[in-house]
């Protein structure tokens, strides 16, 4: 059966990286990338075209929601639902970055969090029976998972408990805190991490893969899965060229995730390298 897939951030990088993978592996289902510049967009089609795969690319910021509104009219006008949602677009403050900790964390999980939550919500109600969504998330996750145990136990028990995981509002509310807690200047007496809001960020989006998860457990027969995928460390701009793997094999996982089968128990998980890591 012929998809409908959706890339966030696919004109560069590991969304670009997936665009590409979904072309390869299916020429008759209809691919979306997203960008925030439509030139960006445009430039990236053209690469692909050149070879001789076909991708569209729509324009979407996750920080105006009146773009992703508008996205999600066209993909519903044109289509009536969509198939895969991969939650790639991100950001990332360079280490050497000078912005006070208050913006970066403010700027930071505009994007990542707030932005993603906005795309899912447009787009969820879109979502045909079957679909996949995939969150971008990061060993960095794991990392500020590990680092609220040590520094807030009690956070820490909230973020890992499983039954029921956190809810979507809960989730996006701690993140609220955090950001208010940096710019008061009170985040290392309330248990949140110093530097390292993109760490924050990450592990709120496999938080909200789990949240969203638990949401669609109750209409299983929809057979609607969500997963976080860890990348791996990656060659592309927001490592400044650094990571180890190329776009393609950072894409992996997320594609993976993307077209995990019919009844696939792999559901709410963090995933590395196609294997779910333990949530503790
Ligand atoms: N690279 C790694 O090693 C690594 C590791 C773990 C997780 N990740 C995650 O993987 C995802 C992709 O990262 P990447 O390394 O491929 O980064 P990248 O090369 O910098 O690409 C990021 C993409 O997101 C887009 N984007 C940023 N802000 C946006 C916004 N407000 N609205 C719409 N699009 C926006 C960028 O658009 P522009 O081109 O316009 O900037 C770009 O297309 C991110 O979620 C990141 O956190 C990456």
């Amino acid at each position: 059966m012929s998809k409908v897939a959706v890339v966030t951030g696919a004109n560069q990088g590991i969304g670009f990286g997936v665009v590409r993978r979904l072309c390869k592996e299916h020429p008759t289902w209809t691919v979306y990338g997203t960008s925030r510049s439509a030139a960006n967009g445009e430039e990236a089609r053209k690469k692909l075209e050149a070879e001789g795969l076909t991708a569209k690319y729509l324009e979407a910021d996750l920080t105006k929601a009146d773009t992703i509104v508008a996205m999600k009219e066209k993909l519903l006008k044109e289509h009536g639902g969509i198939d895969i949602l991969v939650n790639n677009a991100g950001i990332a403050f360079k280490g050497a970055a000078t912005d006070p900790y208050a913006v970066q964390a403010e700027v930071t999980l505009q994007t990542n969090v707030f932005g993603t939550h906005t795309v899912c919500e447009q787009l969820f109600p879109i979502l045909r029976d079957g679909a996949r969504v995939v969150i971008l998330s990061s060993f960095m996750a794991m990392r500020a998972l590990h680092k609220t145990k040590e520094i807030s136990p009690s956070r820490y028990e909230v973020y890992i408990k499983n039954d029921p995981p956190m809810t979507i509002d809960a989730a996006l509310n701690l993140m609220r805190e955090f950001v208010s807690s940096v710019k008061a200047g009170d985040h290392a007496q309330k248990g949140w991490p110093d530097n390292s809001a993109y760490g924050t960020s990450k592990l709120a989006n496999t938080v909200m893969a789990r949240a969203y998860q638990q949401q669609f457990s109750s209409t299983p027969e929809r057979d609607i899965v969500v997963n976080a995928a860890d990348p791996g460390y990656v060659n592309t701009s927001m490592t400044s060229h650094s990571g180890n793997l190329s776009i393609d094999e950072g894409a992996d996982t997320p594609y993976y995730l993307a077209v995990l089968p019919p009844n696939t128990p792999i559901k709410g998980q963090h995933v590395s390298k196609r294997c779910v890591v333990e949530w503790k």
